[in-house]
């Protein structure tokens, strides 16, 4: 819930921009640390979901470790204040730059997607005369009920290593003297919201992969089950933090832990997406021949969720709120600026009456928001502002006053 004091602060920014709620943040990051330790679970934020410095700074400050997929995150994730030693980098393509300068930060592990890339990487090593310490990513073949764009976990996907490569995967880690063999990694998918089901399912299939790998003579110290906590993306307000404890308990529960073996998460999304909100104002009302429009300045460059995935998020009227007579409720469709005409927020919504200059909250746009960004149609990109600097917000306005 945004609160109406920061509701007039916003009518002096310039839209669109994002919203952090810092306080949230917080709140969720000490959450999931004190169940870090409870559970005995180390975690990794997935720091693709959001890459802005206060808030990686924020999540660090905590003691969470990080995921990377690319070497400007690992960069990214170095100067924010996560240490080396407790940075993973996953990714099926890992370019020969990014794996060397992984190798000279000495991270805590490569997610390895290939036994090419395990070869690639132990030839690296060698020819620096540095090791690697590398956990194989298998596919586990598991339907995590989510979107098909994201999901991770099937045969048919992309991601891990098969099973018919088990036993030549670990021949090939016999054979490379510049590999240290962490562990194994799994992630079977995004915005997964059957959390007990569907994780203690991973949780079997996962113990049934490494019992192979142990009798084939493989010690595996770190099990890492991957991401994919879903939030509640219809109300966000009823459960700002997400059901955290319930994903560890099912993990641990369905899971045999072996002794001395550490296990990891990487939740992305459910950290940082309700503390998230997309500002922008109405420009334009406009009734149709068989309904109603509103349009916004926020497109579908500052937020491609909507078009790429049909998700939804939920739409509120800020300024409806400080107006008499706010009651009176309208179906529109919510749409963007951009030339496409899947840059939509949403069909049917019902809002207050809206008029131009309302601001207007697209909410839970914290993860993959601002880092799925582009400046299509050469817009401009959105910026960041956090709760707890807002009266240092950029772009001051006062153009809705005037017209
Ligand atoms: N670990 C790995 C290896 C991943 O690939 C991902 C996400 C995560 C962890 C974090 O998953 P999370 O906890 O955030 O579900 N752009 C899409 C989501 C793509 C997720 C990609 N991988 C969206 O907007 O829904």
């Amino acid at each position: 819930m945004i609160d109406p004091a920061f509701i007039e602060k916003f009518e002096q920014i310039a839209t669109p921009f994002y919203y952090y709620d810092m306080e949230l943040l917080g709140h969720t990051v000490d959450t999931l640390a004190s169940l870090s330790r409870k559970y005995g679970i180390d975690v990794h934020y997935a720091v693709k979901a959001n890459v802005e410095r206060r808030i990686l700074e924020t999540i660090a400050g905590s003691g969470i470790g990080a995921d990377c997929v690319s070497g400007n995150e690992v960069r990214r994730a170095l100067e924010c204040g996560f240490p080396a030693g407790r940075i993973v980098f996953a990714g099926v393509g890992k370019s020969d730059r990014e794996i060397h300068e992984a190798l000279n930060a000495g991270i805590e592990a490569f997610n390895c997607e290939s036994l090419h890339e395990i070869y690639v990487i132990n030839a690296m090593a060698a020819a620096f005369g540095l090791r690697a310490r590398v956990a194989a990513r298998i596919n586990p073949n598991i339907d995590a009920h989510t979107h098909k764009y994201v999901t991770t976990g099937l045969f048919e996907n992309k991601f891990g290593i098969a099973r018919h490569e088990f036993d030549a995967m670990v021949d090939l880690l016999g054979r490379c003297g510049n590999i240290d063999f962490t562990g194994l990694h799994f992630h079977i998918g995004s915005q997964i919201t059957e959390v007990r089901d569907v994780f203690s399912l991973e949780a079997r299939r996962v113990d049934e992969i490494i019992s192979y790998f142990e009798d084939k003579g493989l010690k595996v110290d770190n099990v890492d089950f991957g991401g994919g906590l879903g939030i509640d993306y219809e109300d966000p307000d009823s459960c700002p933090v997400a059901p955290f404890e319930d994903w560890f308990r099912t993990i641990i529960s369905g899971y045999r832990r072996r002794p001395g073996q550490r296990l990891h998460l990487e939740p992305g999304r459910s950290v940082v997406a309700q503390c998230g909100t997309l500002i922008s104002r109405v420009l334009f009302v406009k009734s149709g021949e068989t309904k109603n429009f509103l349009i916004l300045d926020a497109g579908m460059n500052d937020l491609i969720r909507p078009a790429l995935y049909g998700a939804y998020h939920k739409i509120e009227n800020l300024s409806s709120c400080f107006r008499k007579g706010f009651s009176e409720m309208q179906a529109y469709d919510v749409v963007g600026p951009v030339c496409e005409s899947s840059d939509v927020w949403g069909q049917g919504r019902l809002l207050p009456l809206s008029v131009r200059g309302d601001l207007m909250a697209i909410r839970s746009a914290g993860a993959y928001g601002q880092v799925m960004a582009s400046r299509y149609n050469l817009r401009d990109f959105a910026p960041a502002v956090f709760s707890d600097e807002l009266e240092n917000a950029p772009h001051f306005i006062d153009y809705f006053k005037r017209l």
